[in-house]
Protein backbone atom coordinates (compact mmCIF):
# COMPACT_ATOMS: atom_id res chain seq x y z
CA UNK A 1 0.00 0.00 0.00
CA UNK A 2 1.15 3.36 -1.08
CA UNK A 3 1.29 7.08 0.04
CA UNK A 4 0.98 9.88 -2.14
CA UNK A 5 2.76 12.85 -2.28
CA UNK A 6 2.97 15.76 -4.88
CA UNK A 7 5.56 18.60 -4.20
CA UNK A 8 5.08 21.53 -6.14
CA UNK A 9 3.95 19.73 -9.60
CA UNK A 10 3.53 22.43 -12.85
CA UNK A 11 3.59 21.29 -16.00
CA UNK A 12 3.67 23.86 -19.03
CA UNK A 13 2.50 22.98 -22.36
CA UNK A 14 4.11 26.38 -24.42
CA UNK A 15 2.02 29.47 -23.15
CA UNK A 16 -0.80 27.03 -20.96
CA UNK A 17 -0.19 26.46 -17.02
CA UNK A 18 -1.58 23.12 -17.09
CA UNK A 19 -1.22 22.35 -13.66
CA UNK A 20 0.23 25.31 -11.79
CA UNK A 21 2.02 24.41 -8.16
CA UNK A 22 -0.04 21.27 -7.28
CA UNK A 23 0.66 20.58 -3.72
CA UNK A 24 -1.10 17.70 -2.06
CA UNK A 25 -0.53 14.43 0.26
CA UNK A 26 -2.87 11.27 -0.31
CA UNK A 27 -2.90 9.05 2.15
CA UNK A 28 -2.95 5.15 2.37
CA UNK A 29 -6.09 3.79 1.10
CA UNK A 30 -7.46 7.12 0.45
CA UNK A 31 -9.99 8.05 -3.07
CA UNK A 32 -9.16 11.66 -3.55
CA UNK A 33 -11.29 13.17 -6.67
CA UNK A 34 -9.87 15.59 -8.81
CA UNK A 35 -12.92 18.19 -9.80
CA UNK A 36 -13.06 21.12 -11.77
CA UNK A 37 -14.29 22.03 -15.33
CA UNK A 38 -12.92 21.09 -18.29
CA UNK A 39 -9.02 22.25 -19.26
CA UNK A 40 -8.07 23.02 -15.40
CA UNK A 41 -5.45 20.17 -15.23
CA UNK A 42 -7.08 17.34 -13.97
CA UNK A 43 -5.86 14.76 -16.84
CA UNK A 44 -2.53 16.71 -17.03
CA UNK A 45 -2.14 16.12 -13.28
CA UNK A 46 -3.05 12.41 -13.59
CA UNK A 47 -0.92 11.55 -16.58
CA UNK A 48 2.11 13.32 -14.54
CA UNK A 49 1.47 10.71 -11.74
CA UNK A 50 1.12 7.78 -14.21
CA UNK A 51 4.47 9.29 -16.31
CA UNK A 52 2.85 9.66 -19.40
CA UNK A 53 3.82 13.29 -19.05
CA UNK A 54 6.95 14.85 -17.53
CA UNK A 55 6.65 17.61 -15.13
CA UNK A 56 7.86 21.20 -16.01
CA UNK A 57 8.77 21.71 -12.05
CA UNK A 58 7.83 19.36 -9.11
CA UNK A 59 8.13 15.91 -7.57
CA UNK A 60 6.10 13.05 -7.31
CA UNK A 61 6.74 10.90 -4.50
CA UNK A 62 5.46 7.23 -3.77
CA UNK A 63 6.02 6.46 -0.42
CA UNK A 64 8.77 8.62 -0.39
CA UNK A 65 10.36 7.35 -3.36
CA UNK A 66 10.63 10.04 -6.63
CA UNK A 67 9.32 8.48 -9.58
CA UNK A 68 9.79 11.39 -11.74
CA UNK A 69 11.92 10.14 -14.07
CA UNK A 70 10.71 6.46 -14.30
CA UNK A 71 8.23 5.52 -17.61
CA UNK A 72 5.12 4.03 -16.69
CA UNK A 73 5.56 0.96 -16.47
CA UNK A 74 7.85 0.86 -13.88
CA UNK A 75 5.47 2.90 -11.34
CA UNK A 76 2.85 -0.15 -10.61
CA UNK A 77 0.27 1.68 -11.39
CA UNK A 78 -3.16 1.13 -12.63
CA UNK A 79 -5.18 3.19 -15.40
CA UNK A 80 -8.32 3.59 -16.52
CA UNK A 81 -8.90 5.80 -19.67
CA UNK A 82 -11.77 8.00 -20.05
CA UNK A 83 -12.73 5.78 -23.42
CA UNK A 84 -12.25 2.48 -21.50
CA UNK A 85 -9.16 1.79 -24.07
CA UNK A 86 -9.97 -2.14 -24.12
CA UNK A 87 -8.19 -4.03 -26.55
CA UNK A 88 -10.62 -4.91 -28.94
CA UNK A 89 -9.45 -8.10 -31.05
CA UNK A 90 -8.55 -9.73 -27.14
CA UNK A 91 -10.92 -11.75 -25.27
CA UNK A 92 -11.84 -10.46 -22.16
CA UNK A 93 -9.94 -13.32 -20.43
CA UNK A 94 -6.56 -11.69 -22.99
CA UNK A 95 -6.80 -8.41 -21.76
CA UNK A 96 -7.07 -9.02 -18.68
CA UNK A 97 -3.24 -11.63 -18.92
CA UNK A 98 -2.01 -8.60 -21.46
CA UNK A 99 0.00 -6.74 -18.34
CA UNK A 100 0.52 -9.65 -16.15
CA UNK A 101 1.93 -11.24 -19.29
CA UNK A 102 4.32 -8.15 -19.72
CA UNK A 103 5.16 -8.75 -16.15
CA UNK A 104 6.50 -11.67 -16.42
CA UNK A 105 3.80 -13.57 -14.22
CA UNK A 106 3.96 -17.24 -14.21
CA UNK A 107 0.72 -18.68 -16.03
CA UNK A 108 -0.80 -20.28 -13.03
CA UNK A 109 -0.89 -17.12 -11.41
CA UNK A 110 -2.17 -15.26 -13.84
CA UNK A 111 -5.02 -17.89 -14.13
CA UNK A 112 -5.59 -17.40 -10.52
CA UNK A 113 -5.51 -14.03 -10.55
CA UNK A 114 -7.56 -13.10 -13.64
CA UNK A 115 -10.49 -15.41 -12.00
CA UNK A 116 -10.24 -13.36 -8.51
CA UNK A 117 -10.58 -10.01 -9.95
CA UNK A 118 -13.83 -11.31 -12.24
CA UNK A 119 -15.60 -12.08 -9.11
CA UNK A 120 -14.44 -9.15 -7.62
CA UNK A 121 -15.84 -7.05 -10.40
CA UNK A 122 -19.20 -9.39 -10.48
CA UNK A 123 -18.69 -10.74 -14.19
CA UNK A 124 -17.40 -14.37 -13.18
CA UNK A 125 -18.79 -15.71 -16.81
CA UNK A 126 -17.87 -13.33 -19.41
CA UNK A 127 -14.10 -14.10 -19.69
CA UNK A 128 -14.78 -14.96 -23.52
CA UNK A 129 -16.32 -12.60 -25.05
CA UNK A 130 -14.99 -10.02 -26.71
CA UNK A 131 -15.38 -6.02 -25.73
CA UNK A 132 -18.05 -5.70 -28.65
CA UNK A 133 -20.22 -8.55 -26.75
CA UNK A 134 -20.18 -6.30 -23.83
CA UNK A 135 -22.68 -2.98 -22.79
CA UNK A 136 -21.10 0.15 -21.99
CA UNK A 137 -21.08 -0.59 -18.24
CA UNK A 138 -19.74 -4.19 -18.57
CA UNK A 139 -17.03 -2.62 -20.49
CA UNK A 140 -15.93 -0.01 -17.77
CA UNK A 141 -15.88 -3.12 -14.88
CA UNK A 142 -13.67 -4.95 -17.40
CA UNK A 143 -11.47 -1.68 -17.76
CA UNK A 144 -11.51 -1.37 -13.81
CA UNK A 145 -10.19 -5.36 -13.35
CA UNK A 146 -7.86 -4.58 -15.81
CA UNK A 147 -5.93 -1.65 -13.97
CA UNK A 148 -6.63 -3.68 -10.84
CA UNK A 149 -5.82 -6.91 -11.23
CA UNK A 150 -2.09 -6.16 -11.84
CA UNK A 151 -2.13 -5.40 -8.25
CA UNK A 152 -1.43 -1.29 -8.39
CA UNK A 153 0.49 0.63 -5.48
CA UNK A 154 -1.86 3.46 -6.93
CA UNK A 155 -5.30 3.34 -9.04
CA UNK A 156 -5.64 6.35 -11.71
CA UNK A 157 -9.06 6.78 -13.13
CA UNK A 158 -9.94 9.21 -15.41
CA UNK A 159 -13.33 9.89 -15.52
CA UNK A 160 -14.14 6.36 -15.51
CA UNK A 161 -17.91 6.73 -15.89
CA UNK A 162 -18.21 9.35 -18.43
CA UNK A 163 -19.76 7.46 -21.24
CA UNK A 164 -22.40 5.97 -19.19
CA UNK A 165 -26.02 6.44 -19.04
CA UNK A 166 -27.27 8.35 -15.92
CA UNK A 167 -29.00 5.68 -13.94
CA UNK A 168 -26.21 3.14 -14.99
CA UNK A 169 -23.20 5.71 -14.06
CA UNK A 170 -25.04 6.63 -10.26
CA UNK A 171 -24.91 2.92 -9.87
CA UNK A 172 -21.26 2.59 -10.99
CA UNK A 173 -20.53 5.15 -8.14
CA UNK A 174 -21.45 3.03 -5.59
CA UNK A 175 -19.51 0.00 -7.25
CA UNK A 176 -16.10 1.75 -7.60
CA UNK A 177 -16.56 3.07 -3.96
CA UNK A 178 -17.26 -0.16 -2.31
CA UNK A 179 -14.61 -1.56 -4.29
CA UNK A 180 -12.08 0.56 -3.49
CA UNK A 181 -12.62 0.25 0.24
CA UNK A 182 -12.68 -3.12 -0.06
CA UNK A 183 -9.33 -3.14 -2.04
CA UNK A 184 -8.18 -0.63 0.01
CA UNK A 185 -6.23 1.07 -2.64
CA UNK A 186 -4.92 4.15 -3.14
CA UNK A 187 -6.58 5.92 -5.94
CA UNK A 188 -7.08 9.13 -7.69
CA UNK A 189 -10.34 9.93 -9.17
CA UNK A 190 -10.72 12.72 -12.34
CA UNK A 191 -14.19 13.85 -12.85
CA UNK A 192 -15.79 17.06 -13.65
CA UNK A 193 -19.49 15.45 -12.95
CA UNK A 194 -19.85 16.96 -8.96
CA UNK A 195 -22.15 14.66 -7.70
CA UNK A 196 -19.99 11.99 -8.26
CA UNK A 197 -17.28 13.56 -6.68
CA UNK A 198 -19.61 14.02 -3.67
CA UNK A 199 -20.40 10.29 -3.82
CA UNK A 200 -16.96 8.89 -4.00
CA UNK A 201 -14.39 10.57 -2.81
CA UNK A 202 -13.03 11.17 0.89
CA UNK A 203 -11.67 14.33 -0.24
CA UNK A 204 -11.95 16.38 -3.08
CA UNK A 205 -9.94 18.66 -4.65
CA UNK A 206 -11.34 21.64 -6.58
CA UNK A 207 -8.89 22.93 -9.74
CA UNK A 208 -9.69 26.06 -12.04
CA UNK A 209 -6.94 27.17 -14.25
CA UNK A 210 -4.23 24.09 -13.28
CA UNK A 211 -4.46 25.77 -9.45
CA UNK A 212 -5.97 23.91 -6.34
CA UNK A 213 -8.55 26.01 -4.92
CA UNK A 214 -9.57 23.93 -2.46
CA UNK A 215 -9.11 20.37 -0.76
CA UNK A 216 -11.43 19.16 1.91
CA UNK A 217 -13.80 16.46 3.01
CA UNK A 218 -17.26 16.72 0.26
CA UNK A 219 -19.76 18.54 3.49
CA UNK A 220 -16.69 20.91 3.93
CA UNK A 221 -16.05 22.13 0.05
CA UNK A 222 -20.18 22.26 -0.01
CA UNK A 223 -20.61 24.08 3.62
CA UNK A 224 -17.47 25.97 3.84
CA UNK A 225 -16.30 27.22 0.44
CA UNK A 226 -12.86 29.18 -0.41
CA UNK A 227 -13.81 30.87 -3.19
CA UNK A 228 -16.90 32.17 -5.44
CA UNK A 229 -15.80 29.70 -8.19
CA UNK A 230 -15.30 26.85 -5.57
CA UNK A 231 -19.21 27.71 -4.37
CA UNK A 232 -20.45 28.23 -8.10
CA UNK A 233 -19.04 24.74 -9.04
CA UNK A 234 -20.32 22.69 -6.19
CA UNK A 235 -24.13 23.16 -6.11
CA UNK A 236 -26.15 25.99 -6.47
CA UNK A 237 -25.43 28.96 -4.41
CA UNK A 238 -26.93 32.76 -3.75
CA UNK A 239 -24.09 35.57 -2.91
CA UNK A 240 -25.08 38.77 -1.40
CA UNK A 241 -22.41 41.30 -1.42
CA UNK A 242 -22.05 43.17 1.78
CA UNK A 243 -19.31 45.00 4.20
CA UNK A 244 -18.35 43.82 7.57
CA UNK A 245 -19.97 45.91 10.22
CA UNK A 246 -18.28 43.83 13.23
CA UNK A 247 -18.05 40.43 14.95
CA UNK A 248 -20.02 39.08 18.08
CA UNK A 249 -19.10 37.69 20.78
CA UNK A 250 -20.74 34.28 19.76
CA UNK A 251 -18.17 34.34 16.33
CA UNK A 252 -21.13 36.04 14.10
CA UNK A 253 -20.33 38.72 12.12
CA UNK A 254 -23.01 41.14 11.08
CA UNK A 255 -22.67 42.36 7.11
CA UNK A 256 -24.40 45.65 6.13
CA UNK A 257 -25.58 44.76 2.64
CA UNK A 258 -28.28 45.77 -0.41
CA UNK A 259 -30.91 44.19 2.17
CA UNK A 260 -30.19 45.54 5.27
CA UNK A 261 -28.52 44.22 8.09
CA UNK A 262 -27.14 40.36 7.75
CA UNK A 263 -25.68 37.62 10.74
CA UNK A 264 -22.93 35.23 9.10
CA UNK A 265 -21.05 32.45 10.66
CA UNK A 266 -17.57 32.89 9.72
CA UNK A 267 -13.97 31.14 11.57
CA UNK A 268 -11.36 33.37 10.46
CA UNK A 269 -11.13 37.24 11.40
CA UNK A 270 -12.02 39.51 9.26
CA UNK A 271 -11.80 43.54 9.28
CA UNK A 272 -14.25 45.90 9.72
CA UNK A 273 -15.10 47.54 6.36
CA UNK A 274 -14.18 44.47 4.84
CA UNK A 275 -15.87 43.83 0.91
CA UNK A 276 -17.04 40.26 1.63
CA UNK A 277 -19.69 37.90 -0.19
CA UNK A 278 -22.10 36.01 2.21
CA UNK A 279 -23.04 32.68 0.66
CA UNK A 280 -26.45 30.99 1.68
CA UNK A 281 -27.57 27.73 -0.12
CA UNK A 282 -30.51 27.38 -1.23
CA UNK A 283 -32.22 24.78 0.89
CA UNK A 284 -31.22 26.63 3.77
CA UNK A 285 -33.96 29.41 3.08
CA UNK A 286 -37.34 28.99 4.36
CA UNK A 287 -39.47 30.89 3.21
CA UNK A 288 -42.89 32.00 4.96
CA UNK A 289 -45.74 33.96 4.46
CA UNK A 290 -45.42 36.80 7.64
CA UNK A 291 -42.28 38.50 8.94
CA UNK A 292 -40.78 36.28 11.33
CA UNK A 293 -41.53 38.07 14.72
CA UNK A 294 -37.91 38.67 15.66
CA UNK A 295 -36.40 39.26 12.20
CA UNK A 296 -35.10 42.79 13.96
CA UNK A 297 -33.61 40.29 16.29
CA UNK A 298 -30.86 38.24 16.86
CA UNK A 299 -32.18 34.87 15.91
CA UNK A 300 -31.32 34.77 12.58
CA UNK A 301 -31.76 36.79 9.16
CA UNK A 302 -35.09 37.60 7.25
CA UNK A 303 -34.89 39.27 3.50
CA UNK A 304 -38.76 40.38 1.98
CA UNK A 305 -39.14 39.38 -1.29
CA UNK A 306 -41.81 38.36 -4.27
CA UNK A 307 -41.71 34.97 -5.69
CA UNK A 308 -40.76 35.59 -9.37
CA UNK A 309 -40.59 31.66 -10.55
CA UNK A 310 -41.50 28.13 -9.09
CA UNK A 311 -40.42 25.23 -10.33
CA UNK A 312 -40.96 21.60 -9.40
CA UNK A 313 -38.70 18.88 -9.03
CA UNK A 314 -40.38 15.86 -7.24
CA UNK A 315 -38.27 15.74 -4.48
CA UNK A 316 -38.22 19.68 -4.00
CA UNK A 317 -40.08 22.85 -5.53
CA UNK A 318 -37.67 25.26 -6.67
CA UNK A 319 -38.36 29.00 -6.31
CA UNK A 320 -36.26 32.62 -7.51
CA UNK A 321 -37.57 35.25 -5.14
CA UNK A 322 -36.53 38.77 -6.56
CA UNK A 323 -35.41 40.73 -3.62
CA UNK A 324 -34.85 44.89 -3.32
CA UNK A 325 -31.85 46.05 -5.13
CA UNK A 326 -32.21 43.58 -8.05
CA UNK A 327 -31.31 40.73 -5.32
CA UNK A 328 -33.05 37.55 -6.45
CA UNK A 329 -32.35 34.79 -4.19
CA UNK A 330 -32.99 31.03 -5.37
CA UNK A 331 -34.88 28.59 -2.65
CA UNK A 332 -35.46 25.08 -2.08
CA UNK A 333 -38.02 23.97 -0.25
CA UNK A 334 -40.25 21.09 0.21
CA UNK A 335 -42.09 19.47 -2.99
CA UNK A 336 -45.63 20.24 -1.12
CA UNK A 337 -44.79 23.95 -0.54
CA UNK A 338 -47.56 26.25 -1.36
CA UNK A 339 -46.15 29.44 -2.81
CA UNK A 340 -46.71 30.90 -5.85
CA UNK A 341 -45.64 33.27 -8.74
CA UNK A 342 -46.42 36.81 -7.13
CA UNK A 343 -46.55 35.92 -3.84
CA UNK A 344 -45.24 38.33 -0.53
CA UNK A 345 -42.96 35.85 1.20
CA UNK A 346 -40.06 35.95 3.81
CA UNK A 347 -36.33 34.40 3.15
CA UNK A 348 -35.31 33.30 6.76
CA UNK A 349 -32.29 31.49 7.24
CA UNK A 350 -29.42 30.97 10.21
CA UNK A 351 -26.23 32.69 10.66
CA UNK A 352 -24.66 29.56 10.99
CA UNK A 353 -26.13 27.86 7.71
CA UNK A 354 -24.35 31.25 5.96
CA UNK A 355 -21.16 31.05 5.07
CA UNK A 356 -18.41 34.23 4.19
CA UNK A 357 -16.03 34.74 1.30
CA UNK A 358 -13.63 37.28 1.21
CA UNK A 359 -13.43 38.87 -1.88
N1 LIG B 1 -0.37 17.86 -25.13
C1 LIG B 1 -0.83 19.11 -24.94
N2 LIG B 1 -0.35 20.14 -25.64
C2 LIG B 1 -0.80 21.41 -25.43
N3 LIG B 1 -1.72 21.74 -24.51
C3 LIG B 1 -2.24 20.76 -23.78
C4 LIG B 1 -1.83 19.38 -23.95
N4 LIG B 1 -2.53 18.63 -23.08
C5 LIG B 1 -3.33 19.48 -22.41
N5 LIG B 1 -3.16 20.75 -22.81
C6 LIG B 1 -3.84 21.94 -22.28
O1 LIG B 1 -3.67 21.96 -20.88
C7 LIG B 1 -4.85 22.38 -20.22
C8 LIG B 1 -5.32 21.32 -19.25
O2 LIG B 1 -5.74 20.19 -19.98
P1 LIG B 1 -6.28 18.85 -19.29
O3 LIG B 1 -6.46 17.84 -20.34
O4 LIG B 1 -5.39 18.52 -18.15
O5 LIG B 1 -7.69 19.38 -18.72
P2 LIG B 1 -8.84 18.56 -17.99
O6 LIG B 1 -9.07 19.25 -16.68
O7 LIG B 1 -8.56 17.12 -17.98
O8 LIG B 1 -10.12 18.89 -18.93
P3 LIG B 1 -11.35 17.92 -19.40
O9 LIG B 1 -12.35 17.95 -18.26
O10 LIG B 1 -11.89 18.64 -20.60
O11 LIG B 1 -10.83 16.56 -19.72
C9 LIG B 1 -5.84 22.71 -21.32
O12 LIG B 1 -5.79 24.09 -21.57
C10 LIG B 1 -5.32 21.91 -22.51
O13 LIG B 1 -5.68 22.51 -23.71
MG1 LIG C 1 -9.45 15.42 -18.91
Amino acid sequence: MTELAIRGLSKRFGDVAAVDGFELRIGDHELISLLGPSGCGKTTTLRCIAGFESPTAGRILFDDRDVVGLPPERRNIGMVFQNYALFPHMTVRQNLAFGLEMRGVSKGEIGQRIARVLETVQLGDLGERYPRQLSGGQQQRIALARAMVVEPSILLLDEPLANLDAKLREEMRFFVRSLQKRVGITTVYVTHDQAEAMVISDRIVVMFDGRIHQVGAPDEIYSRPVSREVANFIGLSNFVDGRVLGAGDNGEFRLETQVGTLRCAYSETLAEGREVALIVRPEAIVLSGAAPADSAGSAGNAIAGRVSERYFLGNITGYRIACADGLVLQVQDDPWAGFGVGDEVWCTFDAAHAWIIPD
